[in-house]
């Protein structure tokens, strides 16, 4: 089992960063690898709606054809078992990186 979380937050060692990693812990020790990525250490932006994802037949079609660090990040994720996303709440919704985050890997 191949388990991947992802942390919105600017703080690695604070509230979102401790929870992602007690379960990531907890998984681990049910003998699963586990990789927790810092979503604020990557240089993306959020999905320009190019529509490349969308188009039957085009070389894109099922991915995201913007190359910046999610492009790595995307091909691990096609690799996981699951993902966990943890995010701080910034005004009653997840932070702006992992909004961006979640429209480009959701979109494709
Ligand atoms: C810009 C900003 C906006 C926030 N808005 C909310 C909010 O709407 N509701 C809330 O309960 N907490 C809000 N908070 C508090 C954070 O969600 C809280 O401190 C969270 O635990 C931070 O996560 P972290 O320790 O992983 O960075 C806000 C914090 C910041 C910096």
């Amino acid at each position: 089992m191949n388990i991947m979380a992802f942390n919105g937050s600017p703080r690695k060692d604070w509230n979102t960063a401790n929870l992602l990693n007690k379960a990531l812990e907890g998984a681990a020790s049910k003998g699963a690898t586990t990789e927790l990525i810092h979503l604020y250490d990557l240089n993306y932006k959020g999905c320009i709606s190019c529509f490349a994802c969308k188009t039957k037949n085009g070389k894109s079609y099922g991915r995201c054809p913007v190359n910046d660090d999610l492009k790595d990040v995307f091909r691990k994720v096609e690799e996981a078992d699951a993902i966990i996303l943890g995010s701080p709440i910034y005004f009653g919704r997840v932070s702006g990186e992992m909004a961006s985050f979640l429209d480009r890997l959701l979109f494709q």
